[in-house]
């Protein structure tokens, strides 16, 4: 099952999760990450940021995107390859040779999944996945009915995404309808999955993957496939969450050697 951490504030959970990623890297300088957009991953880039101001390398870091808009242009502010390198590469330190991000290029889209998954394999998968959730309970851009099996394909972006990320563009009908994104069972081949939820926007999803029937339905319950999770979610994300008191026992009696 998964381990569910409620931490006081996104805060928190961005130093909780950066201070375990700092402790890999410090022991494998070649770390794997696998790295996620939008708001929820961005107090764990903030706090891997300040490891990094401490002395920490991550040159040799390579990091795996989990999507991509098709269609945007790779320079376009919104693009997730203009994301990453904003707010994860240039902050970090990382060598940008060693961030991968899915190709969202239209002209060349047909062979884009496969050649992700073929990068992926190429370099030995991810040690740790990063991931948000979407209020409809995506992980990557797995859109409710995703197989749970899938491979890094394009799909067609639901209109509650759209109009979730319509905040980041100037209109709502410049969010892409289509992207790319790692499959769920690409996600499953990871090493350690550690999903992040802040806010009341995300409890019915959160308590869907952690507590709901594993279902294509929900694609964020593929996390109960897997045997190393780590779900880290604020009071709010964690309010339809019906185990909280056992959640926080197994926590607080956690013996420190196993990390996260
Ligand atoms: C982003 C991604 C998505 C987001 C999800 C939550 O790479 O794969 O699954 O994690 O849409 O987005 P935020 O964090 O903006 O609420």
């Amino acid at each position: 099952m998964a381990e569910v951490v409620i931490v006081e504030s996104p805060e928190a959970g961005g130093v909780l999760v950066a201070g375990h990623i700092a402790t890999q890297v410090r022991a494998d300088p070649e770390f794997t990450l696998g790295v996620a957009t939008g708001s929820t991953p961005l107090p764990v880039y903030a706090a891997l940021e300040r490891e990094r101001a401490a002395g920490l390398d991550f040159s040799a870091v390579t990091a795996f995107a989990l999507d991509e808009y098709v269609g945007l242009p790779r320079d376009h502010p919104e693009s997730y390859h203009s994301v990453i390198r904003r707010e994860v590469t240039e902050p970090l330190g990382l060598d940008p040779a060693r961030v991968h991000v899915p190709d969202g290029d239209e002209a060349t889209i047909a062979t884009a999944g496969e050649r992700y998954e073929a990068a992926l394999a190429a370099h030995g998968g991810v040690d740790l996945q990063l991931l948000g959730i979407g209020t409809d309970g995506h992980v990557g851009f797995n859109e409710p009915g995703s197989s749970l099996a899938s491979s890094t394909r394009v799909k067609t972006l639901t209109a509650r995404t759209r109009a979730d990320n319509a905040r980041f563009f100037e209109t709502a009908g410049q969010v892409p309808t289509h992207c790319i994104t790692q499959g769920i069972g690409t996600i499953l081949r990871a090493g350690h999955l550690v999903l992040l939820a802040f806010g009341a926007g995300k409890a019915t999803a959160v308590a869907g993957a952690v507590e709901g029937p594993v279902t294509a339905s929900v694609p964020g319950s593929c996390i109960q496939l897997h045997e190393h999770v780590t779900v880290v979610v604020d009071e709010l994300a964690a309010a339809r969450l019906e185990r909280t008191d056992s959640y926080r026992w197994v926590y607080t009696h956690k013996p420190i050697w196993q990390g996260l």
